[in-house]
């Protein structure tokens, strides 16, 4: 039997309670908490990529793979709000524990533009659900979660792009970010051809 819908999500979730209890079998302090940042991040990385390109590659490729994504693009959805609100927490935690020198490097600048993407994060999973996605309407659902993933996107790429100039390992994570607008842009095109 497939994994899909709300047991995709449960099982997601598993695997960040394993990682997690990994990390910090393996390692201690002040370093675990930045290991689970890091970890947490790199799986959000890869849950928003699916959830956003689900549609553009079952266009693009229609195969039972591309399909399934596409029918679970709200279950990874959900899936990374959760992986993003560990990394809320592992914040909260090392704000708490081990304070300097993260505090101190805080920028009003930095706190907006995160505090602002979680708010789209939780905006976006919460007109996921019917009820709110009513109230909001068509037009504004769309609005949403096109604005939404865009600016998911740009901080994304605005994180893993200095990192990839200073060391290589970090360049998979910024080309799976570049080929996304190049995934829709194909889409766009086919559906223009289409038109036609
Ligand atoms: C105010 C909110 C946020 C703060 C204060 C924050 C802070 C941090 C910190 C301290 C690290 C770990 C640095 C290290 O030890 O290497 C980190 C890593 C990271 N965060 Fe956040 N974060 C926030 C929100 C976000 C959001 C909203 C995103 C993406 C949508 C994001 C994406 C990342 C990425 C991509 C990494 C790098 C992971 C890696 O090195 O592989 N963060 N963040």
């Amino acid at each position: 039997m497939k994994v899909q819908g709300w047991r995709l999500t449960g099982g997601i979730f598993l695997l960040l309670l394993v990682m997690t209890a990994v990390i910090f079998g393996i390692q201690t302090g002040e370093d675990a908490v930045r290991t689970l940042l890091r970890s947490t991040a790199r799986c959000s990385l890869l849950l928003f990529l699916l959830a956003f390109s689900a549609a553009s590659l079952y266009q693009l490729f229609p195969r039972p793979l591309t399909s399934w994504l596409r029918a679970n693009r709200r279950y990874l959805g959900v899936s990374f709000a959760l992986s993003h609100t560990w990394h809320l927490l592992a914040l909260g935690a090392l704000a708490l524990w081990y304070p300097h020198p993260f505090v101190d490097k805080l920028t009003t600048v930095g706190l907006a533009g995160g505090g602002l993407a979680y708010v789209f994060i939780y905006a976006m999973t919460l007109t996921s659900f019917a009820a709110p996605r009513q109230w909001l309407g068509p037009r504004g659902w769309q609005r949403l979660h096109t604005f939404g993933s865009w600016y998911l996107w740009l901080i994304f790429l605005q994180s893993y792009l200095p990192r990839a100039l200073k060391d290589p390992f970090y360049i998979p994570f910024v080309t799976l970010l570049l080929v996304v607008p190049v995934l829709r842009l194909a889409r766009a095109r086919r559906r223009q051809n289409a038109a036609v």
